[in-house]
């Protein structure tokens, strides 16, 4: 399997790092060729605005060989096994002949200098490389997995998550992480919507901006700073049937409302660079297709810094459909990509095709420019060392302020989704039955993507529980269920590092020993849901409930007629009937990062109180997906009589989810007034204003996240029957009131019309504004345009 598991660093003796070559360095001891092509190139292959940068790279593309051009488009993975990094013959010796433009699943400061010293000091003219890697939900200490992360609504705390992750990747010898994602997705069988914020656009737009700021920083030549690189571009939430790499066809016109803006927000912020996608769209491979990565991403959008591709997905294009490996490697430089990740397609054919006229040296230059100019920016030729000191590691990574944040953090991320009569919190008294398959698990507490993290200081749940209750409540324990009871489904998990294991027993001695137990009790929590290698890449589900046996644990404890708590942890929505109409309380805490169990405690205990909201639909059942509030009304919208056939809807299951986008209760609760306008017609110039009073209703002092959504009532095309369009979050005591203001603009009322421009027409708008989508109250105003 491709991704090399990390399952120790061990420390290398510190090599000695002379031979640096700086910016300086290398510009003066170039003898300045005035015709390179290059150099005339500079502008158009990038857009700089930098004349110091494209001066200095002008001067090192004059000296460099084609080879040597065509060296830095290749990116290589070098990993780790159990004694450290293993770097094959190959690699080390295509370091050397300056065949490697950057290096990924490669860290700490000593692999990562190694590595880099053979760069700087064995190739001809010194180039440093770029040491990439896939910091998704931190690097050491790990955060919620993203779909959580975007449940805080917190984009202070957003982006506190990507500068901690920065920190500590750039202090590990990192200097460019694989994130943000920002695909939007409305089908949870799809594995990856565990990675990116769910499925709105313009939360989407909010989150990816954060992660930017918080990785990239004011500067990206700062040693605690890291290139971000945006991605999947483009589309690849939308696969068909929820399958991994599968295929999306979309119209221009979803594409540019609903899916493209959150990639434009993250180029916007300053993102460095953008990896493409595994998918074709509408016929064209992501990867190949020069639409999107030239005429839109560089072209339209002005983006100005590199292209790497997905995992050998220049090769993929060949069983994609497109031609022998020269020949779509040649497709893929001249449709905008400038890096091939791992697949050594250009490495192995420009050369020749340059020389048969195929491709053109025009082409390399801008792909080598842009790479080095990452090089520059990241401020690698002034010190390639920048990001390897070992005392900065030493004193930055897991210290206790992040630790903090991560627990503060993964309790903002937790959504309560039912809590009847109170259930939670819980008394920290008595005896609790703690049961399931995922209560003393470390190892899925940092859920995937989590390379860098050691699983082995992630805090259980188990351990939360005792760590914030002590001694005042008694705990005791059963597994109930395996996650899963599939052998194949087992292996397959365990084939990539699942650490997955099945208790021998039978799914009756389990549940009977677990009811025992139960009995004993005073409450239970059953802490239920997928192992943390059940979403991710590769890990589509067609079936989205509860895995394995554990419902069935569930229907045996709820027989017991003590509360039930759930406690789940998922990287997907599910579809959780049975367990919404039969759990006393439920609560969502996704994988919650290296302090969940802590602050799951935190949050049963009621030491804090839930106020995460929900950014991805949870559906009733898998059926109706795809599923997302922001939907079209259609000619036959169905308004809920029982007979009522020839509307659109379904004979079995109803058309509304089993808990809406932007859903989330607290242990408080909370009334809104009707919301109030500041006028009922506006202009393009003016800010109409809309106020709602919210006050909290019940027993605790609480957080609201206010949410206030749009609808065009008609437009030239049919716009959808709302749109999140601004939220507030108000932390109010109990018995307390307070009003929130949302500013509306004309920008709040922009959409894509027929020509693809993004524009506003006037007409009749609706303003609701809600605990969630669902839950709204309503406004309306005109919006007067004169002709
Ligand atoms: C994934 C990317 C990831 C890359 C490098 C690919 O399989 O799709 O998200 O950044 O591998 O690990």
């Amino acid at each position: 399997m491709k991704r090399i598991l990390h399952t120790a660093i061990v420390l290398l003796l510190c090599m000695s790092c002379s031979g640096n070559i700086t910016q300086q360095d290398t510009a003066t001891a170039t003898t300045m060729t005035t015709s390179d092509s290059a150099q005339s190139s500079a502008q158009a292959a990038s857009g700089s605005t930098d004349p110091e940068m494209d001066r200095f790279i002008s001067e090192l593309m004059a000296k460099m060989t084609l080879e040597e051009k065509i060296g830095q488009l290749n990116l290589v993975a070098v990993g780790f096994d159990v004694t450290g990094p293993v770097v094959s013959q190959n690699v080390e010796e295509n370091i050397r002949k300056g065949n490697v433009g950057g290096v990924f699943n490669t860290f700490t400061p000593v692999a990562a200098r190694k590595l880099q010293e053979m760069a700087v000091k064995h190739t001809r003219l010194h180039i440093p490389l770029l040491f990439g890697y896939d910091v998704i939900h931190g690097h050491r200490t790990i955060f919620p997995i993203p779909l959580g992360l975007s449940a805080t609504w917190d984009m202070g705390l957003i982006e506190k998550s990507a500068r901690i992750a920065a920190e500590e990747a750039s202090a590990d010898g990192l200097n460019w992480v694989f994130s943000p994602m920002v695909d939007i997705s409305r089908d949870p069988r799809w594995g990856r919507v565990a990675e990116g914020a769910g499925e709105d656009t313009w939360y989407g737009s909010q989150v990816a901006r954060a992660m930017v700021r918080g990785y990239q920083g004011e500067d990206l030549a700062k040693e605690n700073t890291v290139m971000a690189c945006v991605k999947h571009f483009a589309l690849y939430g939308a696969a068909e049937a929820g399958r991994d790499y599968n295929t999306v066809d979309m119209s221009l016109l979803n594409m540019y409302q609903n899916f493209l803006p959150p990639y434009k927000a993250a180029i916007d912020a300053g993102a460095g660079s953008v990896m493409t996608a595994f998918n074709e769209i509408n016929g064209v491979p992501a990867t190949a297709n020069r639409w999107l990565m030239t005429e839109l991403l560089r072209e339209k959008w002005g983006f100005d810094g590199f292209v790497v591709t997905d995992y050998t997905a220049i090769n993929e294009l060949v069983p994609h459909g497109l031609g022998t490996e020269a020949h779509v490697g040649a497709l893929a430089l001249k449709a905008g990509v400038d890096m091939d990740m791992v697949g050594e397609v250009f490495l192995k054919h420009l050369g020749q095709q340059v020389k048969e006229g195929t491709v053109t040296t025009e082409e390399i230059n801008a792909a080598c420019r842009r790479v080095l100019e990452a090089k520059y920016k990241l401020g690698l030729f002034e010190d390639p060392y920048r990001y390897v000191d070992e005392q900065r590691a030493t004193n930055t990574i897991m210290k206790p302020e992040f630790i903090e944040a991560a627990r503060d953090i993964a309790r903002e991320s937790m959504v309560l989704l039912k809590n009847r009569n109170q259930t939670l919190p819980l008394k920290q008294s008595g005896t609790i039955a703690l049961i399931g398959p995922l209560a003393t698990s470390q190892r899925d507490m940092i859920g995937n993507w989590s390379g860098a993290g050691d699983w082995k200081q992630a805090v259980s749940m188990e351990q939360g529980i005792r760590n914030v209750a002590g001694n005042k409540v008694k705990v005791v324990y059963a597994k109930g269920a395996n996650i899963t009871d599939d052998a194949q489904m087992l292996e397959r998990l365990n084939a990539h590092g699942g650490e997955l294991q099945i208790d021998p027993r039978s799914p009756e001695q389990m549940v009977s020993e677990a009811v025992k137990v139960a009995k004993s009790a005073g409450v239970i929590v059953a802490v239920v849901g997928e192992s943390q290698g059940m979403s991710g890449e590769a890990a589509s589900r067609a079936d989205i409930t509860l895995p394995g046996q554990q419902q069935e644990l569930l229907k045996a404890l709820k027989k017991t007629g003590k509360p039930l708590v759930l406690v789940l942890m998922n990287g997907r929505p599910l579809a959780l009937q049975w367990e919404d109409e039969n759990a006393d309380a439920i609560l969502e805490t996704w994988f919650g990062g290296t302090q969940a169990g802590n602050a799951i405690a935190d949050m049963l205990f009621g030491v804090y109180n839930p106020s995460g909201k929900l950014t991805a639909t949870f559906p009733v059942e898998v059926g109706q997906v795809p599923i997302y509030y922001s939907y079209k009304n259609t000619g036959r919208p169905y308004g809920g009589e029982k007979l009522d056939k020839y509307k659109s809807r379904y004979l079995d299951v109803p058309n509304e989810p089993l808990y809406p986008f932007g859903y989330g209760l607290s242990y408080t609760t909370f009334e809104y007034s009707q919301p109030k306008l500041s006028q009922n017609t506006m202009t393009p110039g003016e800010t109409l204003e809309v106020s709602v009073t919210i006050r909290n209703t019940g027993n605790y002092d609480g957080e609201e996240v206010a949410q206030l959504y749009i609808q065009d009532l008609a437009g030239s095309v049919t716009r959808p029957v709302k749109e999140l369009k601004n939220f507030r979050t108000v932390s109010l005591k109990k018995g307390e009131s307070k009003t929130v203001t949302f500013p509306i603009t004309v920008e709040d009322l922009k959409f894509y019309n027929r020509e693809l421009e993004y524009v506003y027409e006037p007409g009749e708008f609706k303003v609701y504004v809600g605990t969630n989508s669902r839950d709204v109250k309503e406004a309306g105003f005109t919006l007067q345009v004169n002709q």
